[in-house]
This record gives structure tokens, C-alpha cells and sequence, in this order.
């Protein structure tokens, strides 16, 4: 039986044998930051060069193994254009992750960030595109800054030259898992079942694991 605390932070599906659990995932942030680009470098290794902007929303499956359990990602991929808000926000809610994106070209992207909210989840900050270091116009410092001053973790990455974009999607999963680990301790099993379902422990993988998928 699937506890308070499981529907919170992910669905254990013990009818499918697919997965362990399913967490939900969103990518925000102005047009053109490289959103869909980031999500199709992760899901598809594939970049391409042309912009075509998302229409209102979409998203992408993508199942890793993070300490033995086997974990469908649900990765949904905002269109960034302001006159989609309305229909991407509604898809906030039961996000367990949030990847936060701005563009390291584009002061206004940065600027952008606070602008954005998140439901109560676990969110990283991104400065994409860090290959174009001749355009850029947000320092690293910065973008360290208002991660801190948010109270997330940060990475700059490039979609393109495939720079740290596993990394971000794996460090968000496995705080998600240490997130709904610290609340399955703190839950007493007896009335939360969670003795029943799998135990994420802290042991940590091997940094930069290739997963099986
Ligand atoms: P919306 O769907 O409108 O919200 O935009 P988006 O954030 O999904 O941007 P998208 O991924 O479509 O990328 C916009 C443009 O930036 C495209 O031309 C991409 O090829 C380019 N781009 C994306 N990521 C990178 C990157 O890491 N480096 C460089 N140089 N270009 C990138
Ligand atoms: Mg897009």
C-alpha cells in the first residue's frame, strides 16, 4: 500500500514491475534558455542547433538505477514563452524536482529566476549554454550567488557540448531520494506502511555512474 509520504514524493507501483518509483520532474525558465535542448541531450543524446520553441508543454520518460532501485523519471519540458505560463504552471503540482534554467548569454534569463515559483520540491539551478564563454554575460559567481541565496545547488552546463547535464539530473534524484529517505525515517512505519516499501538508504552510488538505460 502506497504511504502519505510515497505520494508525495513518488508513487512505488508495486504492480509495475517496471520501476521502483516515478518521480516527476519539470524544466523552467525563459524561451531559448535550452530547455528542450537539455531534456533531449539527456533522454535522446541528440542536439540540434535550430530553435524551435515548445508549444505549452511536453515531457519525456527516462528510467536510471540509483542505489538498486530502478527509477522512471517523468520529465516534463515547459515551454518558456510568457504567454504559456498559465497552462505550464498547472502542471507544477506533484513536481518533485525542479531544474530551474537560465541562459549564461542572457541577462535577462538570470534575472528571470526569481520570477518563477516551485511548489514545495527539490530544485537545482542551471546556467545553460556554458560553451559560449565568449558571449557570456552572467558570471559563475553570480549564478553561485543566487543559488545560495535560494538555498540550491548549482551547476552550469551546456546542452550542447553535453556538459554536465547527466550530472544535474542525477544529483537531483538522488537529493529527492535522500529528501523522501529523511521522511520515511521520520514517519513512524506503523502508520505510514513504509516498512513495507523499499528503503532508500545514503549509500551513494560511484559519482558519474553510467546508468543502465
Ligand atoms: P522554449 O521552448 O521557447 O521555452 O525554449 P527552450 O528553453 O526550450 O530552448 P531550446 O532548447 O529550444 O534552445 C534554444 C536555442 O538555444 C536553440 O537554437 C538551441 O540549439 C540553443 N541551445 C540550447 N542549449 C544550448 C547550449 O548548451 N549551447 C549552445 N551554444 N546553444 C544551445
Ligand atoms: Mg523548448
Amino acid at each position: 500500500m502506497a504511504s502519505a509520504t510515497d505520494a508525495r514524493y513518488g508513487q512505488k507501483e508495486s504492480s509495475d514491475q517496471n520501476f521502483d518509483y516515478m518521480f516527476k520532474i519539470l524544466i523552467i525558465g525563459n524561451s531559448s534558455v535550452g530547455k528542450t535542448s537539455f531534456l533531449f541531450r539527456y533522454a535522446d543524446d541528440s542536439f540540434t542547433p535550430a530553435f524551435v520553441s515548445t508549444v505549452g508543454i511536453d515531457f519525456k520518460v527516462k528510467t536510471i538505477y540509483r542505489n538498486d532501485k530502478r527509477i522512471k523519471l517523468q520529465i516534463w519540458d515547459t515551454a518558456g514563452q510568457e504567454r504559456y505560463r498559465t497552462i505550464t504552471t498547472a502542471y507544477y503540482r506533484g513536481a518533485m524536482g525542479f531544474i530551474l534554467m537560465y541562459d549564461i548569454t542572457n541577462e535577462e534569463s538570470f534575472n528571470a529566476i526569481k520570477t518563477y515559483s516551485w511548489d514545495n520540491a527539490q530544485v537545482l539551478l542551471v546556467g545553460n549554454k556554458c560553451d559560449m564563454e565568449d558571449e557570456r554575460v552572467v558570471s559563475s559567481e553570480r549564478g553561485r550567488q543566487l543559488a545560495e541565496h535560494l538555498g540550491f545547488e548549482f551547476f552550469e552546463a551546456s546542452a550542447k557540448d553535453n556538459i554536465n547535464v547527466k550530472q544535474t539530473f542525477e544529483r537531483l534524484v538522488d537529493i529527492i531520494c535522500e529528501k523522501m529517505s529523511e521522511s520515511l525515517d521520520a514517519a513512524d512505519p506503523a502508520v505510514t506502511g513504509a516498512k513495507q516499501g523499499p528503503q532508500l538508504t545514503d549509500q551513494q552510488a560511484p559519482p558519474h555512474q553510467d546508468c543502465a538505460c
